[in-house]
């Protein structure tokens, strides 16, 4: 039994690098294979359009995205691996939420405070060339994550915030409506400080001072070259406090590795041949899987096959769940239309219930009824009494998102409205 959500993505707006592979791609595609972990992995092109006007690039960006978690050894099979944009429940739910943030919060995401305080100093008007999208960057990674009912997000330490502001956006809409989410939490990897760049700032990409994961090798070797250092001669003993070379060293090589090189600075190693230990290390883990990668890349209808297929699973997720939200928030169909004392009042007397009992072939079975004796839900045999009350009870406990993920043993009789009213009763009594 799968019981931890693990979930993240990446914004598909450049090329990934190893600040990406390091600090994403590498701890969530490890952690995918741990066999308790839900993994939930996703290309965030939506938050690329807050960023990049050029069409183009946004959908080569998807690729090469998609294509480094592929060779990275994500199994997609595994794991639901899909592009947020072929998830249109997001921005619904996106909407929903925007409904329960203070605008006042969303002044104090960093992303946001940062453009402003730089208008600021330039002496403009504060929210000079600042979208809403920017504004609303925080709300759209909320409804990612929300939607989904992750436990985890791993997330490099600059979107903390952004955890933190989507758990406090769950609880208000829990508040006002029910319990529906799960409050997230962010997932550090505690012992990956943030990659140093070819400039020793943090890499990423709005420094320009980024390593490509996938560049050729002969590429690779000439931005390592390129890495700045301090003026120290060969011989001279060198500080690896500080040193952006050693940092990247230590992010991919073993601990005793690591303490060679650090001997070794103490040593007094020239820079040109610490950067030549640098290349060669990273080069052993890259290249297998830029192998892959180059193959994938050459093959994007395969890839549009597999986001496709990862689209199916999560909107298995996300589409009961949207149900469900909907009719928490009141946006009902009217012709079931009941005050909610009525309805609670006349639901003890006439309730839902599931019913199991035995076939013919010997197998355990259960369907699910409403009130009115109308079947909702029926369940394919289980090979004992105990798998098939164990599933009632998680429908029960878990409602729909436990229906997604029964959905191989289960056939929806009615429609989604009906059967999100039918379970929720069972959730409601519960909770
Ligand atoms: N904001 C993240 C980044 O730039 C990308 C992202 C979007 C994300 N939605 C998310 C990460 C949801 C984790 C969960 O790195």
């Amino acid at each position: 039994m799968k019981t931890l959500r693990v979930l993240t993505g990446i914004t598909t707006s450049g090329t990934p690098h190893l600040g990406n592979y390091v600090g994403a791609v590498r701890p969530t595609v490890r952690a995918s294979r741990l066999p308790h972990v839900d993994s939930f992995y996703f290309l965030a092109d939506y938050h690329a359009l807050i960023k990049v006007g050029d069409p183009s690039r946004v959908q080569r960006s998807t690729l090469e995205i998609a294509a480094t978690w592929l060779a990275c050894g994500l199994d997609p099979e595994q794991v639901t691996f899909y592009r947020q944009s072929d998830i249109p429940e997001i921005p619904e739910l996106t909407w929903f939420l925007t409904c329960v943030t203070g605008k006042g919060v969303l002044n104090r995401a960093h992303a946001y405070k940062a453009s402003v305080d730089k208008n600021t100093a330039a002496s403009e008007e504060p929210d000079a060339g600042v979208t809403a999208g920017l504004f609303m960057y925080p709300v759209l990674m909320a409804a990612d994550i929300l939607m989904f009912n992750a436990h985890q997000v791993p997330v490099g330490r600059d979107q903390i915030q952004h955890i933190e502001m989507a758990r406090d956006m769950a609880a208000s809409f829990n508040h006002l409506y029910g319990d529906h989410f799960t409050l997230p939490e962010a997932a550090i990897e505690a012992h990956v400080a943030t990659l140093p760049g070819l400039d020793g700032r943090k890499m990423s990409k709005s420094y320009d001072n980024t390593i490509p994961l996938f560049a050729p090798r002969e590429q690779l070797k000439k931005l390592i070259m390129g890495i700045v250092t301090d003026s120290r001669a060969p011989g001279e003993p060198k500080d690896t406090e500080g040193s952006a070379l050693f940092q990247l060293y230590q992010a991919f090589a073993s601990a005793e590795e690591t303490a060679a090189l650090a001997q070794a600075y103490a040593n007094g190693i020239a820079w040109g041949e610490a950067k030549q230990v640098l290349f060669e290390r990273l080069d052993t883990e890259i290249s297998p899987m830029r192998a892959v990668y180059d193959e994938l890349i050459q093959n994007p209808a395969q890839i549009e096959k597999t986001l496709k297929m990862g689209a199916e699973k999560a909107r298995a997720v996300a589409t009961p769940f949207t149900a469900r939200l909907r009719h928490a928030v009141g946006l009902r169909a009217l012709d079931n239309l009941a005050d909610t004392r009525k309805a609670s009042k006349s639901a003890k007397l006439a309730a839902p219930s599931f019913k199991q009992y035995r076939e013919v072939d010997g197998l355990f079975y259960f369907k699910l009824i409403d009130a009115k004796g109308q079947l909702l839900l029926q369940s394919t045999g289980f090979a004992s009494p105990k798998e098939a009350a164990q599933t009632v009870a998680h429908l029960q406990k878990n409602g729909l998102s436990a229906l997604a993920e029964h959905q191989s043993q289960l056939s929806v009789k009615a429609d989604t409205e009906a059967v999100t009213l039918a379970l929720s009763h069972f959730s409601e009594a519960a909770n």
